[in-house]
């Protein structure tokens, strides 16, 4: 398991990056899709843990991440749609977790959880929901590694990108300067991921665009090459 150092270093290089959210995998399949993931040039995995509580949706949790781990070693970057994420964040670090985002809704202050997961040694994301304004996440972009702004209502994959969000991306970018690692999730394409880099992301969750097409490979390469021509100052 990488340790923060090397995650932050790894995910900075990588960028842009299309992380496949194995929301939309085929889970009657997994191993299989692990290994088209893995010979796909994906450089990471977006794992997208879902409570029913905070999200109407369940998904999966620390168990199923678990046995992903054995079967990759690609580097995991969990998206808690959780609520109370800091009562479960040792069994995330435990399967192998990397870098953990938790929602600015979801805590009363995420000060502490964000200082808890650097202490733990792993790279700490703060996400924010569609209707969440940016002056909320501001004050705590210091303590952050990632920040995800969510284009789509959280949930559910296959959702339509909502535009507005961008704003907020834009903003991230001028606030915190080229270190902070951005990264927007929900109905990422091939025609919304242009709009997105040159808004300033640099990590482009990716659900449908990968797994509904044939080709992982040639779908995560022709959403890198977009997002590599639309960079601002390209
Ligand atoms: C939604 C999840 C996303 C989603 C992405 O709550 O956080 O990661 O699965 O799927 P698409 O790309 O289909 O919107
Ligand atoms: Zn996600």
């Amino acid at each position: 398991m990488r340790n923060r150092d090397t995650m932050l270093s790894d995910l900075r290089a990588m960028r842009p990056a299309i992380a496949p959210s194995m929301l939309k995998c085929d889970f009657g399949n997994l191993h299989r899709e692990l290994e088209l993931l893995t010979t796909s040039g994906a450089p990471l995995l977006h794992l997208d843990v879902m409570d029913g509580h905070f999200v109407p949706n369940l998904s999966y949790g620390p168990m199923v991440i678990e046995r992903i781990r054995t079967r990759t070693s690609l580097p995991f970057d969990a998206h808690l749609m959780i609520s109370d994420p800091a009562r479960y964040l040792d069994e995330y670090i435990r399967v192998g977790c990397e870098a953990i985002t938790f929602h600015l809704e979801a805590v009363p202050e995420p000060l502490s959880l964000l200082r808890e997961i650097r202490r733990r040694g792993v790279v700490a994301g703060l996400a924010i929901n569609p209707e969440t304004p940016f002056s909320a996440a501001e004050p705590f972009l210091r303590e952050c590694d990632l920040f995800l702004v969510m284009s789509v209502r959280p949930g559910f994959g296959g959702q339509k990108f909502i535009p507005d969000v961008l704003s907020k991306v834009t903003q991230a970018r001028s606030a915190a300067g080229p270190d902070l690692i951005i990264s927007i999730d929900g109905g990422v394409s091939k025609s919304t991921i242009g709009a997105c880099a040159r808004a300033g992301a640099d990590v482009f969750v990716a659900g449908s665009s990968v797994f509904d097409e044939p080709d992982y490979k040639s779908a995560i390469a022709e959403l890198r090459d977009i997002a590599i021509t639309s960079r601002p100052g390209c």
